[in-house]
């Protein structure tokens, strides 16, 4: 009796949140602030385009924060929050993750804050001002994919969450795959959200090991070009902390060039190379070869939607944090 009640109550409800429609299966819709934030989108927007306007290299990092959002607890701001004094943040996690444009996104919570305060949630800033980024970066003008908002801010940052859940760039196939589907992220989706790589910067430290002793006798990953292992060697020369374009002499534009250089054994980590380890990526990177531009766009931001829906917090659940950087009291 009380389970046929249950079950009747939870239809109901249901199909209230449909004609609400509110439900996509985890309570993020597009335009969740047209009415209690009309501007929310454009204010975001303008934040973003008037620092990539000085800056064009703003946008990989604003990019990567959305992807290290989402890949710990969900994105639910996270990523954003300080350490205190009984706790290390995801920020910090070691080995240290040399993320940045949390200026960013603090001038637009800054904005927004002033137009309709306690409104729109910094996780839902992270996945907005990622979309604006990446589409900057395209110099078409208009947003490559739209992003369903609604999401809430949760209370808890752990630096360690950080390490065991965002993948390492030493990763070979089958633990990419494993750590994309445990957030239910495709092998497809990690063929076409790796090409995020199209834009931005690395350390030498993230992939220095594959240049010298990478089996520990001084030897070169035999997987990476034997040339571009050279090159790499040379611009890493005056150390570790040393930073090289993703894709040289394009780090700032976001396109197809990427897989170009996977194919041809020039991706700067493992876990791009990984790609061509499996028929699936290794087919979706050849095949960027000859597809238009437009048709990987038009994947990525169908992977990028579903990465904005990974683990989310929606209705009474967390908070809208005031400042991105602190949980209210
Ligand atoms: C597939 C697993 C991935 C691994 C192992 C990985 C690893 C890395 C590493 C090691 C760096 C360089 C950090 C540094 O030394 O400064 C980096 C940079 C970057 N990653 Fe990933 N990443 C992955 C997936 C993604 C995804 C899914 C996105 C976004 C959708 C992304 C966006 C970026 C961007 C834009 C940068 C450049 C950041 C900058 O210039 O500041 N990555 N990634
Ligand atoms: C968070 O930490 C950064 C870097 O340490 C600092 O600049 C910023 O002021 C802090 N934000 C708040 C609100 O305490
Ligand atoms: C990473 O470490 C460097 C110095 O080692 C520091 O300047 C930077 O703020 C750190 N990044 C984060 C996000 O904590």
């Amino acid at each position: 009796m009380a389970e046929r009640l249950d079950a009747r109550f939870l239809f109901h409800l249901a199909l209230l949140s449909l004609l609400l429609g509110s439900a996509n299966g985890n309570g993020l819709k597009f335009g969740f602030y047209k009415t209690s934030c009309p501007d929310a989108e454009a204010i975001v927007r303008k934040t973003v385009s008037s620092y990539f306007s000085r800056d064009p290299t703003v946008s990989a990092p604003l990019l990567r924060l959305h992807f290290h959002d989402c890949f710990v607890r969900g994105c639910d701001g996270s990523v954003l929050l300080n350490s205190t004094e009984t706790n290390l943040a995801e920020k910090e996690a070691m080995p240290n993750q040399s993320l940045d444009g949390f200026y960013v996104i603090d001038a637009a919570k800054a904005a927004l804050e002033k137009a309709c305060p306690e409104t729109v949630s910094c996780a839902d800033i992270v996945a907005l001002v990622a979309r604006d980024a990446v589409s900057l970066a395209t110099g078409q003008g208009n947003s490559l994919y739209q992003v369903h908002t609604g999401r809430r801010d949760g209370f808890v940052s752990k630096a360690s969450e950080a390490v065991a859940n965002i993948p390492s760039a030493f990763s070979d196939f089958d633990e990419l795959k494993a750590e994309f589907a445990s957030k239910g992220l495709s092998v497809k989706d990690l063929a076409v959200l790796s090409g995020a790589h199209a834009i931005g910067n690395s350390h030498c430290f993230s992939f220095g090991k594959r240049l010298n002793n990478y089996k520990g006798k001084g030897d070169i990953d035999p997987t990476l070009d034997p040339n571009y292992a050279m090159e790499l060697r040379n611009k890493c020369s005056p150390g570790i902390n040393t930073v090289v374009e993703m894709v040289p002499g394009s780090s700032t534009s976001f396109d197809t060039k990427y897989y170009d250089l996977v194919a041809k054994r020039k991706g700067l980590f493992r876990s791009d190379e990984a790609l061509l380890q499996d028929k699936r990526t290794r087919d979706y990177v050849y095949s960027r070869l000859h597809a238009p531009e437009s048709s990987f766009f038009y994947d990525f931001g169908k992977s990028m939607m579903k990465m904005g829906k990974v683990g989310v917090l929606t209705g009474n659940a967390g908070e809208i944090r005031r400042n991105c950087a602190l949980v209210n009291h």
